[in-house]
């Protein structure tokens, strides 16, 4: 058993490793990370996992319209808003072991915690694995967490084409069975508090073990389509072809070079090219890709998107070729509640783990909890800052401490009896 002298009930690190490393086989790819893309049949593979490990330690479980998995543990005071934690299991197509599902098994090793001590708490406690987080096949993430806090509609939400344009969020979540009946949100919730991974170096760079997140960084994503016309490889003369590919090159470029304008500097990113038809020897007529842009600051946040729309506007026209930006997805940057960050610091000082302030680079469904909820994060540092890359880890003493400072901030807000 491991735990911090002084705690409400001692997490169980080595168990809480046991349960990530098995959960990290399904869908394991051969370098050592996984695959688990949102809704496919390995996601559900993984789902299942997850609520019988949740029925196991006696938790109710529904599944709500968004197809989040909700493990609720009784309150004495079984009218009170829950105090909920969550993450998601979903990962990107060759992501990490812990990006997600530390912050889902950690919520569950609170409850097997509190189990093992007999600990009652006044309210009711929920963990949830929420749907989708990592946007890659729909939209641009986190937004069945968005449709729990009212951000977003559920018709937005079950109605959004995938990538493919073949099928839909609702579909697929019908597919693998997890097309839940429970309402999605719309009720009060005492707090939410999410352990995460930081994704970066900072932590690990100051050799702290718990990170306090004030916030995370503004995001905008959108869909450009860069349209020109199909012609012959070994035919079509050079100054006679409107290459999409071309085009989309120069813009990519273009942006690339944009966020260097800056100070701090922007992260641009594009992530996903289509290409049709996807020919060796034909010109493409036709390139659809990705823009990811973040920056803490939202005026120049705006400031960049505006700029980046307009340097691919100038590439197209240069080009003679045409151009649709579409905005899929993205928010203003957020702060997280000064209570809830307070209550991971001084859970952090009271177990006497280092813990230092910061900020993240990255999103989270906190980011959309924050909205409706007085809500925390909690990070543990990660090898060298990598994460969305099999080569992602970290280490079981920190994510046990982190479970640790999770399982105190929530009793501290659900209250003991
Ligand atoms: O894109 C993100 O920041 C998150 O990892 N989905
Ligand atoms: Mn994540
Ligand atoms: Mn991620």
């Amino acid at each position: 058993m491991t735990g911090a002298s002084g705690s409400t009930a001692a997490v169980n690190g080595d168990r809480l490793w046991r349960s990530l490393m098995e959960m990290a086989e399904i869908g394991a790819t051969p370098g050592g990370g996984v695959g688990r893309v949102a809704l496919t049949d390995l996601d559900k593979v993984g789902r299942d996992r997850f609520a019988a490990w949740c029925r196991d330690a006696g938790l109710e479980v529904r599944i709500d319209r968004m197809g989040n998995i909700i493990g609720r543990r009784a309150g004495v005071d079984d009218t009170a808003p829950p105090v909920v934690t969550g993450s998601h299991l979903d990962s990107q197509p060759l992501g990490g072991k812990f990006d997600g599902a530390y912050g889902v098994l950690a919520g569950l090793e609170v409850i097997r915690a509190l189990n093992d001590a007999g600990v009652a708490t006044r309210a009711p406690i929920e963990i949830v694995n929420w749907t989708d987080e990592e946007g890659v096949r729909f939209a641009a993430g986190v937004v069945a967490s968005g449709v729990f806090a009212g951000r977003f509609d559920l018709d937005y939400g079950l109605n959004l084409p995938d990538r493919e344009g073949t099928t839909t969020l609702g579909r697929e979540l019908a597919r693998i069975g997890y097309d839940g009946d429970a309402p999605c949100g719309g009720y009060p919730v005492e707090a939410f508090f999410e352990a995460h991974i930081e994704q970066g170096p900072v932590l690990e760079q100051a050799g702290a073990v718990i990170g306090a997140v004030l916030g995370a960084q503004g995001q905008r994503c959108y869909a450009v389509t860069v349209t020109g016309e199909e012609g012959h490889a070994g035919t079509l003369p050079m100054d006679q072809r409107r290459d999409a590919m071309v085009g989309a090159a120069r813009m990519i470029d273009r942006l690339n070079q944009l966020a260097f304008e800056f100070d701090p500097l922007p992260v641009i990113t594009t992530g996903h090219l289509q290409v049709r038809p996807n020919s060796r020897n034909t010109v493409p007529g036709r390139v659809v890709f990705s823009i990811d842009i973040r920056h803490p600051d939202n005026d120049v946040l705006a400031e960049i998107c505006r700029r980046a729309q307009d340097e691919c506007r100038e590439a197209a026209a240069a080009a003679r070729l045409e151009i649709t930006i579409a905005e899929t997805g993205g928010r203003d940057s957020v702060a997280f509640h000064p209570d809830c960050i307070e209550e991971v610091r001084s859970a952090a000082a009271r177990l006497g783990y280092s813990c230092r302030d910061v900020y993240s680079g990255a999103g989270h469904d906190a980011c959309n909890i924050t909205r409706m909820a007085p809500t925390g994060m909690i990070f543990v540092p990660c090898k060298d800052g990598i994460s969305h890359n099999e080569r992602e880890t970290a280490s079981p003493s920190d994510l046990a401490a982190g479970c640790q400072v999770l399982l105190e901030a929530m009793v501290a807000r659900a209250g003991l009896v």
